[in-house]
């Protein structure tokens, strides 16, 4: 059965840009719940352990600098299929390839500066949840 929750993060581009608030708006009117959220900023060392999945590709340096260059708001979120359906929601990596009235086409600068990030399953959204929240048994 697929998973009910999901982890998401606002990037730097789009908190400055002052879209949390619209971003925000439509994680909602899709359905999911926010469990937790909160807004702080990445050192360059933890950008790299988010990423570290990425450390060997090109553009790792790159997206550790700018995923630390200003505040972030990370977010659990949940709904039936959560994983799959946030992703369509925010559409492809490259802004120039999401889908019309995905986060990513509406908000995204560039492949790097893409507004928001999505995990990409179960097992890693844990993980990532777990990266920034903790004692959430409550909720
Ligand atoms: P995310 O993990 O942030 O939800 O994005 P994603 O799955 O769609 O893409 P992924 O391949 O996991 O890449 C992670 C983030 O790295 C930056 N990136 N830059 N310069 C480039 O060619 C490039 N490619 C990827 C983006 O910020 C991407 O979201
Ligand atoms: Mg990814």
């Amino acid at each position: 059965m697929a998973g009910k929750r999901t982890f998401t993060m606002i990037k730097p581009d789009a908190v400055n840009a002052g879209n949390t608030g619209a971003i925000t708006k439509m994680i909602e009117e899709a359905g999911f719940r926010i469990v937790a959220m909160k807004k702080t900023q990445l050192s360059k060392t933890r950008a790299g352990e988010f990423y570290a999945v990425h450390k060997e590709r090109p553009f790792y340096n790159d997206l550790c600098a700018y995923m630390s260059s200003g505040a972030i708001c990370p977010m659990i979120l949940e709904k039936e299929n959560a994983v799959e359906d946030f992703r369509k929601l925010i559409g492809a990596t490259d802004p120039q390839k999401a889908a019309p009235g995905t986060i990513r086409n509406l908000f995204a600068k560039s492949i790097e500066a893409n507004a928001i990030h999505g995990s990409d399953s179960d097992d890693n959204a844990a993980l990532e949840g777990n990266f920034f929240f903790s004692n959430l048994e409550r909720f």
